[in-house]
């Protein structure tokens, strides 16, 4: 097959200067942010970004200020080659993907913090993690200045937390949200799932399951959210690789807990198998 070239940038300045360009000229800018090891997932993002604007930049940045001190940011794994293949055989237009010293030189001292939205969940099992979130994604705002930013819905918190920055910092930036994709036997695509064995990799179908089993409880008419998260439990429990960071049912919007079930509502769990976090999350209650 024939390999089809795409411009890589990776310097802040030369980002911002076609990012101008491109707007002088007219253009609509969409935004793909990443950490790269593209896999069918971004995929997805990048064919949704290609529908709705002229020029798609995918972003592929290891992004060293939200991984945790004892977390898995040196050994996260990047294909910078096989992800520019990737993004352009989906359309993408040009890829940043600047060095981390670029984007943070010796003296940042910056971090733009989202509240109340990050202190439960992930953000509480990951202290500053979505700080590292918010100032890259913000930092990328900047210097791409996209017209629309696509996410992928397995970061639901992450979702959540864009967009309030979006609002609250007026970037005026259309927020997409793509939905999950999923392989085949359910597991969410997730550039950590290379960590699993073949053994962790079936187990990991248990968080799908039990997302299953909630939305089946829902459906059989339970209301009662602690009965369906220790059901959950019970399920997840049983694969002896598992250990269970959290399992949560929170109002869609706020993420605020929710005790019974009188609406539609978000199921999100985060669970190790082996020693690979991994998270997942569903909506229930329709
Ligand atoms: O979801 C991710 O891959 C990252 O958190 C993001 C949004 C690219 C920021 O580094």
């Amino acid at each position: 097959m024939e390999e089809i070239m795409l411009p890589v940038v990776t310097s802040p300045a030369e980002m911002a200067a076609q990012a101008e360009r491109w707007r002088k000229a007219g253009e609509t800018i969409a935004l793909v942010p990443t950490m790269g090891c593209l896999h069918e997932g971004h995929a997805s993002l990048i064919r949704r970004a290609r529908q709705k604007a002229g020029k798609v930049v995918v972003s592929i940045f290891v992004n060293p200020i939200q991984f945790g001190p004892n977390e898995d940011y040196a050994s996260y794994p990047r294909d910078l080659k096989g992800d520019t293949a990737l993004a352009a055989a989906e359309g993408a237009d040009l890829i940043f993907a600047p060095e981390a010293s670029a984007l943070y030189g010796p003296d940042f001292q910056t971090t733009i913090s989202v509240a109340k939205l990050t202190a439960g969940l992930c953000g509480a099992s990951r202290p500053g993690h979505f700080n590292g979130v918010t100032t890259v994604v913000a930092l990328l705002f900047h210097l791409v200045k996209p017209h629309l930013a696509v996410f992928g819905a397995k970061d639901y918190q992450q979702a959540a937390v864009i967009r309030r920055m979006n609002t609250d910092l007026f970037f005026g930036i259309e927020i997409d949200v793509a939905p999950i994709v999923r392989e085949p036997s359910g597991l969410a695509l997730s550039s950590r799932n290379s960590y699993l064995s073949p053994q962790e990799r079936a187990e990991a179908t248990v968080l799908f399951q039990s997302l299953r089993l909630a939305e089946g409880l829902v459906q059989a008419g339970e209301r009662n959210a602690g009965k369906i998260t220790a059901a959950m439990r019970g399920l997840i429990d049983g694969v002896a690789s598992s250990s269970i960071d959290y399992i949560a049912i929170v109002d869609p919007d706020s993420l605020a807990p929710v005790e019974e079930i009188d609406r539609e509502v978000q199921v999100l769990l985060a669970v190790r198998i082996g020693t690979t976090r991994l998270i997942d999350n569903g909506r229930i209650g329709r």
